[in-house]
């Protein structure tokens, strides 16, 4: 599972956190195998939190969701007795942490929906959808909602260099939902906008702070800016675990450093000389004051974030 979230099998910050709660559950199923002592298991299984959360470091649910589970299993409160049993709990706790996503991935589409009018052009980044968000999507859900009202939007998918996640995923799921697309590259979000051509901008995220400042996919920043620009809202999707409740500010939140290979190379095709230098940072923070609104499970959260998430965590009570 280590492999499989450091080299992007899965991905999208919701996807990778209950993918680890899976890679979790399944080295507990193996370590029970032996019933070992409840010490060993805890140990191990703490480890194996600590090897899976440093797979991505900016996406906090890989914390939310290891975390979660593990505390579920050995915190104060728990009352596992024997190794097997430790293990069929871990199995149970990550197959309902899955149903939970995407129950509240719908929950906070419904809210969203409510932001779209018919016809609406909704420019996303990078990819926000099913695959990035186990099985419904956070951006995406709002428009799969949005389409399911009757209402009729159409997107603008940015290409989302290096990786292309929209041209290669959004592109895709927006297709098998028969969800009217145009495909632009990165660099086109503020010709497209200065033509009066978009209504609303969302994107997910994969990290956000109390103050509201958000990290997402590079180029979601330059996105909020441009869309500041034309006065065309921007907004965030996401469910509330993407909320790191122990950072105050975006300047806390740890900025993942990709293979600069990924911006000189498109697989085998050479995108660049051979030994051109690049840099490589897969995400940025979106200062929250260019942010409309985050959509979340409890509603539409608003300025001013300090408040309105504090609220909200204490209704979830995932403070
Ligand atoms: O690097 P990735 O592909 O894991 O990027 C994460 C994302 O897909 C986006 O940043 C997304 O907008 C947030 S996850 C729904």
């Amino acid at each position: 599972m280590c492999f499989a979230i450091k080299e992007m099998v899965v991905r999208g910050a919701p996807s990778i956190g209950v993918a680890a709660a899976f890679g979790l559950a399944a080295h507990a199923v193996r370590l029970a195998q032996n019933n070992p002592p409840m010490e060993l298991m805890k140990t191990s299984l703490q480890a194996a939190c600590l090897q899976l959360q440093a797979t991505r470091p900016t996406a906090v649910n890989l914390r939310w969701a290891t975390d979660k589970l593990w505390q579920s299993l050995f915190g104060d409160e728990a009352s596992m007795v024997d190794a097997r049993s430790a293990a069929a709990m871990a199995v149970r706790l990550a197959e309902t942490m899955l149903d939970d996503h995407i129950a509240v991935n719908k929950r906070l589409s419904d809210f969203g929906a409510e932001l779209i009018k018919d016809n609406d052009s909704i420019l996303t980044h990078c990819n926000a959808g099913p695959l990035a968000a186990c099985g419904w999507g956070t951006a995406l859900g709002v428009i799969r909602s949005a389409t399911m009202r009757g209402l009729n939007p159409h997107v603008y998918v940015d290409e989302t260099r290096p990786r292309n996640q929209g041209s290669r995923l959004t592109v895709w799921e927006l297709h098998q939902d028969r969800i009217p697309y145009t495909l632009i590259c990165d660099s086109m979000s503020g010709h497209v906008m200065a033509a009066g051509k978009v209504q609303v901008v969302i994107t997910g995220a994969d990290r956000i702070a109390l103050n509201g400042d958000t990290a997402n996919k590079i180029g979601t920043y330059n996105l909020a800016i441009v869309a500041q620009f034309h006065q065309v809202p921007f907004y965030i999707a996401a469910p509330l675990s993407t909320v790191d409740g122990r950072i105050l500010s975006g300047k806390e939140i740890p900025i993942e450093e990709r293979n600069p290979q990924e911006i000189t190379d498109f697989g085998t095709e050479k995108m660049a000389m051979t030994g051109a230098h690049a840099y490589n940072p897969a995400f940025d923070v979106t200062p929250f004051r260019l942010i409309a609104g985050i959509i979340t499970e409890y509603g539409v959260l608003r300025a001013p974030y300090t408040v309105s998430i504090k609220e909200a965590l204490e209704k979830a009570k995932l403070g």
